[in-house]
């Protein structure tokens, strides 16, 4: 598995764990702290990016993931998981992405230390 190794300054790593979770084209909501994000294994990729659809206050992970984009269950619009770019109405704005990486058999996202 590959792994998306962006490290933002002022990030932290938080381990959201073992990647026998998460296998190839699935996806998990993860609770940490305010931050509700969206995990998926896109090919081999993990990639994350936050959970509720900035459109109404729905979970993005009850909705369908094809390929690397995520249908939002309530009205229908896209988001792209590697850029969190909305692709479709009625949403507008995109979602905040997460950095997440493989350590030891070990998903982590980072989070930024003074938002956990
Ligand atoms: S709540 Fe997601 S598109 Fe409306």
């Amino acid at each position: 598995m590959v792994s998306d190794m962006r490290n933002p300054a002022g990030s932290t790593w938080v381990d959201i764990g073992v990647i026998e979770d998460l296998p190839l084209g699935t996806m998990k909501r993860v609770d940490l702290g305010r931050h509700r994000i969206l995990v998926a294994n896109v090919e081999g990729t993990p990639l994350a990016v936050a959970d509720t659809c900035t459109h109404e206050d729905a979970s993005l992970s009850m909705g369908a993931l094809k390929g690397d984009k995520v249908k939002c269950p309530l009205h229908g619009s896209r988001f792209c998981l590697r850029s969190g770019r909305a692709l479709d109405e009625p949403a507008q704005v995109d979602l905040e992405s997460y950095s997440v990486r493989l350590s030891n058999g070990r998903l982590e996202v980072a989070i930024n230390r003074n938002d956990s």
